[in-house]
């Protein structure tokens, strides 16, 4: 494997929705912090060779402390502080990168990744560019006005839930993240929509997993906890 991988793994969020004293990504599960797992399936993977890690500029020293050099995470070059919305924080990452050929962009809140998932993105950004992680929606999506009326529903066998890490030529993101800066980011929710609106490229889906849950609300504690004792 020649091509350079560096992993930008998201902990700036606030985790407002959490309503709990800690951030969401330093609160423990099976003894570890959220954080831990993700940053521990790159450093593992002979896929990537560095990973940035995004935080806020409060905890910076507390997550090169307690997280970095506590589980010898040799593979976080840098802890760099991020920005105020989730694509501050991504235009971060990009720029504190080392000219890499394709960058993993993962949330620190989803504890569930394995090599399987990032092999997959891999093998797809290959061969287009730009992958995002996903699975096929299990329930029907429907479509609605601001009201909540229903406008449309869309054909379920087309209808992705998607996740991260989503994988980009490092040069077609920066390309995308500098054109849509000068616009309106305001409805951007993931790293994939700037690809779409602001080149040409086609964002291919690949399978991650129905376990690849983003801690958000305190249920999904619940949840990721029965995951892990499974293991
Ligand atoms: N994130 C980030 N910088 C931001 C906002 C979010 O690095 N300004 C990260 C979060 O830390 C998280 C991931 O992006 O790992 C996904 O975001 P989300 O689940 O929305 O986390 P929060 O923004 O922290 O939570 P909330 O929206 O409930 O406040
Ligand atoms: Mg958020």
């Amino acid at each position: 494997m020649s091509e350079k991988c560096t992993a930008i793994v998201l902990a700036a969020g606030k985790g407002k929705r959490m309503h709990s004293k800690i951030q969401k990504q330093f609160l423990e599960i099976q003894g570890y912090p959220v954080l831990y797992y993700s940053l521990h399936c790159f450093q593992e993977s002979s896929m990537i060779q560095d990973i940035i890690l995004v935080t806020s500029e409060d905890v910076i020293s507390y997550c090169k402390e307690q997280i970095v050099d506590k589980y010898a995470f040799s593979k976080v070059t840098r802890v760099i502080p991020g920005g105020k919305e989730r694509y501050d924080s991504v235009y971060a990452g990009l720029l504190a990168c080392d000219n890499p050929d394709y960058v993993f962009i993962h949330d620190g809140a989803r504890p569930f990744i394995n090599e399987e998932i990032l092999r997959r993105g891999l093998s797809a950004v290959q061969q287009t560019g730009a992958c995002v992680i996903g699975m096929p929606s299990k329930d029907t999506v429907k479509i609605a006005d601001t009201q909540g009326n229903v406008l449309e529903t869309p054909d379920r066998n087309c209808v992705w839930t998607i996740q991260t890490p989503q994988i980009f030529s490092y040069a077609l993101i920066c390309r995308a993240h500098e054109s849509i800066r000068k616009k309106d980011m305001s409805k951007v929710t993931d790293d994939a929509m700037v690809v779409e609106q602001e080149t040409g490229v086609k964002v291919r889906l690949a399978q991650g997993s129905y376990r690849n849950i983003k801690i958000t609300t305190p249920e999904d504690l619940k949840i990721a906890q029965a995951f892990f004792q499974e293991n």
